[in-house]
């Protein structure tokens, strides 16, 4: 079974990156992939200390983290959600995604071949180049490969409607992955 790991770094449980969560993961479980989401601003997750404690694959820190890492070691599919802040992914991410060193160190250890992004910002022409670059390029740096991002504007504005951009990545993620 196609195993998913979504990441959502959002602080609002009832926002739009959740309900972009929620549409991704209700498509790929219809699809009969496993999948497991994981709220980070619910979670203990501890910044990266840069301490080389896992230059042999294992973090040193004893947090939430390793709900994570033992569902990304079985992932084929990693989705990384987030809010634009100041153009860049949330603190909450990009707290998770530095903790994802380990695979710098051994590009060995099981991890997702395939991630994707859902981004969302509250301007009406929100600047997702950022994010979607940083995104992007730790995936290259730990050997994932990204297939691309589902970005929502104007979410300020109230009344979001999710569904058309996350269904349009979810079609390019079958034809990617054969889904
Ligand atoms: C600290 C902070 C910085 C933000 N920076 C941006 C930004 O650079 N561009 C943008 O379009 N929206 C920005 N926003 C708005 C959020 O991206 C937007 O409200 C989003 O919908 C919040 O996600 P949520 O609905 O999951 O809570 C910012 C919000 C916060 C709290």
């Amino acid at each position: 079974m196609v195993s998913v790991t979504i990441i959502c770094g959002s602080a609002d449980v009832d926002g739009v990156t959740i309900r972009m969560c929620n549409h991704a993961g209700r498509i790929l479980s219809d699809r009969g992939c496993d999948v497991r989401t994981f709220i980070v601003s619910r979670m203990d997750i501890g910044h990266c200390r840069d301490c080389r404690g896992c230059s042999d694959g294992r973090c040193v820190i004893e947090d939430d983290m390793s709900q994570i890492y033992d569902s990304i070691s079985s992932s084929d599919l990693l989705v990384l959600a987030t809010p634009l802040h100041f153009s860049a992914p949330s603190s909450l991410l990009k707290t998770a995604m530095d903790r994802l060193q380990p695979y710098w160190y051994d590009a060995a250890l099981p991890h997702p071949r395939f991630c994707i992004g859902l981004l969302c910002g509250g301007s009406k022409e929100p600047f997702f180049e950022v994010t979607e670059r940083i995104l992007r390029s730790m995936c290259l740096t730990i050997g994932m490969r990204y297939l691309g991002s589902a970005k929502i504007p104007d979410t300020d504005s109230g009344d979001v409607d999710v569904g058309s951009a996350v269904s349009d990545l979810m079609a390019s993620v079958r034809e990617d992955m054969g889904l």
